[in-house]
């Protein structure tokens, strides 16, 4: 099925896309977006971020790119406890846009009680009133928006927080590199391009079923968030995985019935400082299981710095998540299983 422009205004009225093309300026904005009032410059002995979904995403990030650096250890939690060793010599980052998912609001009370320094990232609600009335440092991003779409500001924050307090070392050069790469993600991918990557990828997808591989660890949170955009904008089943791990189990899945398999498409996210043995691990696999699959298609990181190559590779998925959507014909804004269930919930 090939991509129809003029299907544009009326497919996403909310325009997704313009806020796609944001994400650059998005980006730089975050970037300079700090705690009020700010943290003090002592070293925490660990790290939790909280938040689920759009406002989850960011501590997964913060995870991958601390990973292999000099840092306290880094855990991302989706959960409504914060985990037992959270106390005083433990930094919190509590992350949700809205401010009022119950998961991070109940973990968030359960780290204060605890005594951990605690930190709210959020555009108001519960959150912002619980943090102001503590005098926890907030920090208060636009609101109006999609969670998924603020993802600078629910990511980028907790970077420069953590720089700030001396805990990991500055970052405001990979900032400054990653912002050409990811504006040429922009223009390289968007519909005034008919030879956009992005929407040639989208085109092979209608009908099949997204497979997400990160080639490299490092990559697993953009193989997480593209999946959780052809959820939320496509509304559309995928699935990811990362190696090395998916060596030792779903590998042997690709021994499906052929008629499932055909059903799979592969996107293959590659990284360019892959170790070899990954790069081998890569090769044997498609060549042992996932030539069964109906494509297999490979999108690699941009630039040389961690962030231009998370966020660019990220920012493609989100485009060919947006192109997916139209040529499904469903608006890529909405998600209204989400807010039904949220519903529910707070009638139960
Ligand atoms: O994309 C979404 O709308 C969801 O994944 C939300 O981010 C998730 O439900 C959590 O809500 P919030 O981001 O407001 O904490």
């Amino acid at each position: 099925m090939r991509f129809d422009p003029s299907t544009r205004a009326a497919r996403d009225p909310a325009g997704m896309l313009d806020l796609l093309q944001r994400f650059p300026q998005m980006c730089e904005q975050a970037w300079a977006l700090t705690p009020e009032p700010s943290l003090p410059a002592t070293k925490p002995q660990a790290v939790v971020a909280l938040g689920m979904g759009g406002s989850g995403i960011g501590g997964d990030l913060l995870r991958a790119v601390l990973f292999d650096e000099t840092a306290p250890p880094i855990v991302s939690v989706k959960d409504y406890r914060a985990p037992g060793f959270a106390g005083p010599q433990t930094l919190v980052l509590a992350c949700s846009y809205s401010g009022d998912t119950e998961e991070t609001l109940n973990a968030y009370e359960d780290a204060s009680t605890r005594g951990a320094a605690c930190v709210a990232i959020t555009s108001g609600g519960e959150l912002l009133r619980r943090a102001r009335q503590r005098r926890h440092p907030v920090v208060v991003v636009p609101k109006g928006l999609p969670p998924r779409a603020a993802l600078p500001y629910l990511f980028l924050p907790m970077l420069a927080a953590l720089s700030q307090t001396g805990a990991v070392r500055a970052f405001d050069a990979e900032v400054h590199d990653a912002m050409p790469v990811i504006r040429r993600v922009v223009d390289e991918q968007g519909p005034d391009r008919p030879d956009s990557p992005a929407r040639r990828l989208a085109e092979q997808l209608v009908g099949r079923i997204p497979v997400i591989y990160s080639a490299v660890p490092f990559l697993e949170p953009a193989a997480e968030r593209w999946k959780d955009q052809f959820n939320e904008n496509a509304k559309q089943f995928a699935v990811w995985n990362t190696f090395p791990e998916l060596n030792h189990n779903e590998t042997v899945g690709w021994g499906l019935d052929p008629a499932l398999a055909r059903l799979l498409h592969v996107i293959l996210l590659r990284d360019a400082t892959e170790p070899d043995r990954l790069a081998l691990r890569v090769a044997i696999t498609r060549d042992l299981a996932l030539s069964r699959a109906a494509g297999i298609d490979e999108v690699r990181a941009g630039g040389s710095g961690k962030l231009a190559r998370l966020l660019s590779v990220i920012l493609i998925g989100d485009f060919v998540s947006w192109y997916l959507a139209l040529l499904r014909g469903v608006d890529p804004t909405p998600v209204a299983v989400i807010d039904e269930l949220k519903r529910r919930l707070a009638k139960g």
